[in-house]
C-alpha cells in the first residue's frame, strides 16, 4: 500500500504498512508461546524474525483473509489497515492469537466489543521500553506510543497482565553474533 507520506493522526508517524517486528520481541514472544501448537505467520515472508524464528509456520501467503487454513495460532504484526479484519477472522475462528498493538487498543471501544462477542481471556505483556519497529530500510524507529503484545488464548481462564524486560536490539544482535 502507497500512502505517499501521509502521516497517522494518532502516532504522528508517517503512514506505511512496512514496519517490521525486532528481533528482541520475536525472541521475547519464543518464550511465551507453546511451540506444539501450528502456528501461522500470514504477514511475513522469510525476511521476517518470526519466520526464522518459527520456518515450521504456515508464512509468504497473500489471502489470510480471504481463505480458511488450518492452524492453532496466529502470530502477527499485521498491516495497520488490516489489523480490526485480522483480530475478527482469528477469534471468528476460535483461533489463538499473538498480536502486537498500541497499549492503547486495549481500551477501545471496538476491544470491547471484541470482548462482548468472543467471550477470550487474554495476557497482555507490557515490556519496561518503547518497542522501536524497523522500516524498509533497516533503522529501527522511536515510535510515540507504547506497544504491548497481546495473547488470547481458549487456555486461559483469566485476564493477566505481565510486566517483562525487554533486551535491547543491540543486547540481542550481540547475542546471535557470540559476541
Ligand atoms: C506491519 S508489516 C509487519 C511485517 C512482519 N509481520 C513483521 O512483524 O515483521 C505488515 C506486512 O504485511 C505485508 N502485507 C500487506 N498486505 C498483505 C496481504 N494482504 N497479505 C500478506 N502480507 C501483506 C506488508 O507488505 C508488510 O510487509
Amino acid at each position: 500500500m502507497a500512502y505517499k507520506n501521509e502521516k497517522n493522526y494518532l502516532t504522528k508517524n508517517l503512514k506505511s504498512d512496512e514496519w517490521y517486528t525486532p528481533i528482541e520481541v520475536v525472541n521475547y514472544i519464543k518464550t511465551i508461546v507453546d511451540r506444539n501448537k501450528k502456528i501461522i505467520c500470514p504477514y511475513d515472508t522469510e525476511k521476517s524474525e518470526f519466520v526464522k524464528a518459527f520456518p515450521n509456520s504456515i508464512h509468504n501467503i497473500r489471502d489470510f483473509l480471504e481463505k480458511d487454513y488450518k492452524y492453532d495460532i496466529c502470530i502477527t504484526n499485521p498491516p495497520f489497515s488490516l489489523g480490526e479484519q485480522v483480530t475478527r477472522k482469528i477469534l471468528s475462528q476460535g483461533k489463538d492469537c499473538i498480536r502486537i498493538i498500541p497499549a492503547t487498543a486495549i481500551f477501545s471501544v471496538n476491544f470491547y466489543k471484541f470482548i462482548e462477542e468472543y467471550k477470550f481471556n487474554y495476557k497482555i505483556y507490557s515490556p519496561d521500553k518503547r518497542i522501536y519497529f524497523i522500516d524498509e530500510n533497516g533503522n529501527q524507529n522511536r515510535p510515540n506510543f507504547h506497544s504491548i503484545i497481546l495473547h488470547i488464548s481458549k487456555d486461559f481462564t483469566k485476564n493477566e497482565i505481565i510486566h517483562f524486560k525487554l533486551k535491547d536490539y543491540e543486547e540481542v544482535k550481540d547475542e546471535k553474533m557470540g559476541i
